[in-house]
C-alpha cells in the first residue's frame, strides 16, 4: 500500500484529534450555559490545530500509538484557543475577527470571552490530571504538566505577550523581538514536541535536538504570521491583517523589512531540518510539518 500523502497524513492525524475533542468536551450545568457555548464557539472554529499534530505526529515517529497523546492534544489546544480569545481582547490586540467568524468578546461580550479563557486554561490540566496510570506514568505525567505550565505561563506564552505589549521598552528591539517570538509563540509549538518525545521515550539526546528544532520551527511560524499580518487575504487568513501595523507591535517586516523576513523564516527552516537530521530515526512527518509551518498562508 502506498504512504498517504502529507495532505491526507495531516487529515488523518485532524480526523482523530477533532473527534476526541468533540467527545471529551465537559458537560456544564445549565446555568451556564453561555459559558459553554462561548468556550465551544472558539474551540470548535477550526484552526489549523498545528500543535496537537505535531505533538501526535512527534509520539508515532517515536513509535508509540498517538492516541496515547489525545487528551494532552486537547489541553494544548484549549490553552492555545484561550490565548487567542485574550489576545483578541481590546485590551490587548483589539481584534475584530478570528477563525474566521466574530471574535469571542464580540459576539459574547468582554467578561464572558475573559471567563471562556479561564476556563478553557484551568480545564486543561483538568484533562490531563484525568488520565489514567495505565495510559501514561504518574512521573511522566508530572513532567509534562510542569512542563506545560510553564511554557503556557511565565516561562513561555504569558511573558511573551507581556514583552509584545509592552512595545515602549525597546532599547534593543532585535533581541526584544527574539525574546518575544520565542515566548508567546515558539514556546507552546515547543512543548507540544517536547510532550511528544517524553511520552515516546525519546533518549536525552534527541530530545534535545527535537527540543531545538521546535524552537526553530516556531520562531518560523512567527515570522510567517507577522509576513502574513502585512501580505495575507483576511479570508484565507480568518482574521483581519494590518492588526500588528495598528497596535505598533514588534514584528520582523517591522525590524528587518519583508524580503530579509522571508529569508529569516526560511533560515529558521532550514536549521530546524538539520537537527532533524542528526536524529537516526524517520522524522520524514516532522519534515513536511516543518515546511507546511514555512509555506502557509494562513
Ligand atoms: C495564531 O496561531 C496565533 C499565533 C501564535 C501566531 P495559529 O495560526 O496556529 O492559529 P489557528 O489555531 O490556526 O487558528
Ligand atoms: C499572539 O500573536 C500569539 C498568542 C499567544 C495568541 P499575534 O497577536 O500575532 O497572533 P494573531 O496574529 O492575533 O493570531
Ligand atoms: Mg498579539
Ligand atoms: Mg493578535
Ligand atoms: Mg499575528
Amino acid at each position: 500500500m502506498n504512504e498517504p500523502s502529507f495532505k491526507e497524513y495531516y487529515s488523518q492525524k485532524l480526523n482523530q484529534f477533532e473527534s476526541y475533542l468533540k467527545t471529551s468536551f465537559p458537560k456544564l450545568s445549565h446555568f451556564v450555559s453561555v459559558l459553554e457555548e462561548s468556550m465551544k464557539y472558539s474551540l470548535f472554529a477550526g484552526g489549523k490545530r498545528l500543535r496537537p499534530v505535531l505533538l501526535m505526529t512527534t509520539v508515532e515517529c517515536g513509535g508509540k500509538d498517538p492516541v496515547i497523546s489525545l487528551p494532552i492534544a486537547c489541553a494544548i489546544e484549549y490553552i492555545h484557543t484561550y490565548s487567542l480569545i485574550h489576545d483578541d481582547l481590546p485590551c490587548m490586540d483589539n481584534d475584530d475577527l478570528r477563525r474566521g467568524n466574530p471574535t469571542n468578546h464580540i459576539k459574547f461580550g468582554e467578561a464572558i470571552a475573559l471567563l471562556a479563557g479561564d476556563s478553557l486554561l484551568t480545564h486543561s490540566f483538568a484533562l490531563i490530571g484525568s488520565i489514567d496510570n495505565d495510559s501514561i506514568p504518574p512521573v511522566k505525567l508530572i513532567k509534562i504538566i510542569n512542563l506545560l505550565a510553564e511554557k503556557a505561563g511565565i516561562y513561555g506564552m504569558v511573558s511573551g505577550q507581556v514583552a509584545d505589549i509592552d512595545n515602549l521598552n525597546a532599547d534593543n528591539p532585535a533581541q526584544k523581538l527574539k525574546f518575544i517570538h520565542s515566548h508567546k509563540t515558539g514556546a507552546l509549538i515547543t512543548a507540544s514536541i517536547q510532550i511528544g518525545a517524553i511520552l515516546a521515550d525519546f533518549s536525552e539526546e534527541n530530545y534535545n535536538l527535537l527540543t531545538k528544532f521546535g524552537e526553530e520551527i516556531g520562531k518560523c511560524f512567527q515570522i510567517q504570521d507577522d509576513i502574513l499580518d502585512e501580505t495575507g487575504d483576511r479570508t484565507r487568513l480568518g482574521k483581519t491583517p494590518g492588526s500588528d501595523t495598528r497596535n505598533n507591535t514588534l514584528t520582523y517586516p517591522k525590524i528587518y523589512g519583508l524580503e530579509k523576513s522571508v529569508s529569516l523564516a526560511n533560515e529558521s527552516f532550514k536549521q530546524a531540518l538539520e537537527y532533524l537530521g542528526k536524529i537516526n530515526r524517520d522524522l520524514s512527518r516532522l519534515h513536511q510539518l516543518a515546511e507546511f509551518v514555512l509555506k502557509r498562508d494562513h
